[in-house]
């Protein structure tokens, strides 16, 4: 058969891996739960951190999956014919079971056998080295197995470098420590003449369309790497690329992912997406736009924090192009294609009425202003060659203008903006979000650090704490964030915590740290895990069986870990802050000293 849709390679992705003993796990939502490092799931991996670093999966050691992402890092690219922020990832896992041979020999078969790509049109890339880390050799393992099934090896190329940034074919450590190695990645000539016969990476023709991150070290404490005890593979293909490139086309844009909702923006604005001026702001919409959708689907509203604030910014930034083509109030119409590509998305289906409403809430929102700040921005500028952070936080904050957006603006009229300047006038505010936010875009495993497993143990030791101090059997975790300094714990309760409860809290998890509670995990179906009275949600997030994490008769909480292995490991816990954090909900953040 011959793939023609996105759904059909989805399901022949999965049914080729579970062929070869993958199980399939879930495709899980954007926003990843007790992962501090990253706003959104960047790549297929995110969910099952804890099993790369050597916790019993409960499927066992081969997974599969499709997973929807978030790349907000790629957003400035997003108008050329290949950049997306939402895209989805067809994903595919050894964790300690098959290495190099078996990955690179299925991935190898999938596009050959299943995606039917002539071997004349791929090409591939490997480790070659990094002169600054002898320790880690070229790898020339992978290239002798591409050999073997066949890629001739002027289509091999050794990318230098790159360890110590983790760039050029080398992965991660994605912290100081942790798992990491050496990539190897598949490209396909995408256009209908014959590929020259050397392949160069840097030729844009050459499209890449998946990566096999081969973990086979362990970076430590010293800066060492060691060889991994447990070596994992961690696969990632582009759904879009994949799709576009089989279907023959050049451009993402007009595959069966987007080519409805452009359709739809050129009827709704009467404009053709081939004349070349229109292809860029009608990208950003389509792109922007799903996003969106699938955002809110995942339970995120427009706001000026976090989540929030990127979709504020990703839909403000598509109504700016919906000036340039002469549009308005269009969001929630150019919406409604994206449920019906994405028609196996329940969360779609279920929020559609919600999404809609967001979309055209923040685009009326921001309709209000936008005429105005673009006036407001002329003459702002007028006789100027760049812009203070005083009058980009006056966009800001006036006229809703994310400063993303303002800085595109600047940089189409080649205007400087003093962003120094704006981002202490946005301190002096006290709007911290996005400050906050701009650290957390970098892509692969979440902070594991010694500290966050202590801090996390310490968080499930608190919930309980606070449940028998404050005498209320109903209280439950509504959030929690942590970072290797401190953790936050938000839980349902109507009031200011007193002093003396406070102290009693802190008393009663030292009690416990002391006491030196193995933490031990179980697998179980959640029924079973329910009537063991563990906290948690429960619904089938972790396939059939969920990992319960148990500090002796103390506590028991559904939960992916990781955690420390002993409450005695822990310190002493102090909390250094409770508060309100919205209408009954209160706020502990907490240290371990
Ligand atoms: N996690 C790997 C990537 O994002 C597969 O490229």
């Amino acid at each position: 058969m011959q793939i023609k849709n996105r759904k059909e390679l989805i399901r022949e992705f999965i049914a080729f891996y579970k062929l070869k003993n993958h199980k399939e796990i879930p495709n899980y939502p954007l926003i990843p739960e007790n992962d501090p490092t990253v706003l959104f799931t960047t790549a297929g991996m995110h969910p099952i951190v804890p099993f790369l670093l050597g916790q019993k999966h409960p499927l066992g050691k081969r997974l599969v999956n499709v997973q929807r992402c978030i790349r907000t890092q790629d957003i400035d690219s997003v108008g050329d014919p290949a950049h997306h922020t939402f895209f989805e990832m067809l994903g595919k896992w050894s964790l300690g079971d098959y290495f190099k041979k078996e990955a690179i020999t299925y991935t190898f078969e999938f596009m050959t056998k299943i995606l039917k790509m002539p071997i004349d049109k791929l090409a591939v890339t490997c480790f070659g080295g990094d002169k600054r880390v002898p320790q880690v050799p070229k790898d020339n393992e992978s290239a002798g197995i591409w050999k073997d099934l066949g890629i001739p090896e002027e289509r091999i190329a050794f990318l230098e470098g790159g360890v110590l940034e983790s760039d050029n074919n080398w992965w991660g450590p994605a912290g100081k420590t942790g798992p990491c190695g050496p990539c190897t990645e598949t490209f396909y000539w995408k256009l209908k003449t014959k590929p020259p016969v050397k392949f160069n990476p840097e030729d844009k023709n050459w499209v890449e369309i998946g990566n096999d991150v081969l973990m086979q070290y362990i970076k430590n404490e010293k800066g060492k790497f060691v060889d991994a005890k447990q070596k994992n593979i961690d696969f990632g293909g582009g759904v879009e690329r994949t799709i576009t490139i089989i279907s023959g086309l050049e451009d993402n844009y007009l595959s069966d992912c987007f080519l409805p909702i452009i359709k739809k923006i050129e009827n709704m604005s009467g404009k053709k997406y081939l004349i070349e001026k229109n292809k860029k702001p009608m990208r950003i919409i389509a792109d922007h736009i799903k996003a969106s959708v699938f955002i809110i689907a995942d339970g995120i509203i427009p706001s000026n924090a976090e989540q929030g604030y990127v979709l504020r910014r990703l839909i403000r930034r598509a109504v700016k192009c919906g000036r340039e083509l002469e549009i308005k109030n269009f969001t929630k119409h150019v919406a409604t294609p994206i449920f019906e590509i994405y028609d196996d998305y329940e969360i779609l289906k279920k929020n559609k009425g919600k999404i809609l409403d967001e979309l055209e809430k923040e685009e009326e929102r921001f309709l209000e202003t936008l005429e105005q700040g673009i006036k407001v921005f002329e003459k702002l500028i007028k006789g100027k060659k760049s812009m203070s952070g005083k009058d980009a936080f006056l966009l800001y904050q006036s006229y809703g203008f994310p400063i993303e957006l303002t800085r595109e603006i600047a940089n189409e009229k080649k205007i400087k903006i003093d962003e120094k300047e704006y981002e202490k006038e946005f301190q002096k505010h006290q709007e911290l979000s996005r400050t906050a936010t701009a650290g957390k875009f970098k892509s692969g495993l979440a902070d594991n650090s010694e500290a966050t497993k202590k801090l996390h143990t310490a968080t499930h030791l608190l919930n309980q704490a606070l449940r028998i101090v404050l005498k209320k059997p109903d209280l439950f975790q509504k959030g929690s964030n942590i970072t290797p300094e401190r953790l936050r714990f938000d839980f349902n309760f109507d009031r200011k915590l007193t002093n003396e409860e406070i102290k009693k809290v802190e008393d009663l998890v030292n009690q416990k740290i002391i006491e030196g509670i193995p933490i031990v995990c179980d697998f179980m179906i959640p029924s079973e895990a329910k009537k063991t009275g563990a906290q948690g949600v429960f619904d089938d997030k972790y396939g059939d069986k969920v990992s319960v994490y148990s500090a002796g008769n103390f506590s028991k909480e559904i939960c992916a870990g990781p955690h420390a292995n002993n409450t005695n490991e822990l310190g002493n816990f102090k909390i250094i802050k409770e508060e309100s954090s919205a209408a009954g909900i209160r706020r502990i953040k907490a240290v371990l000293e």
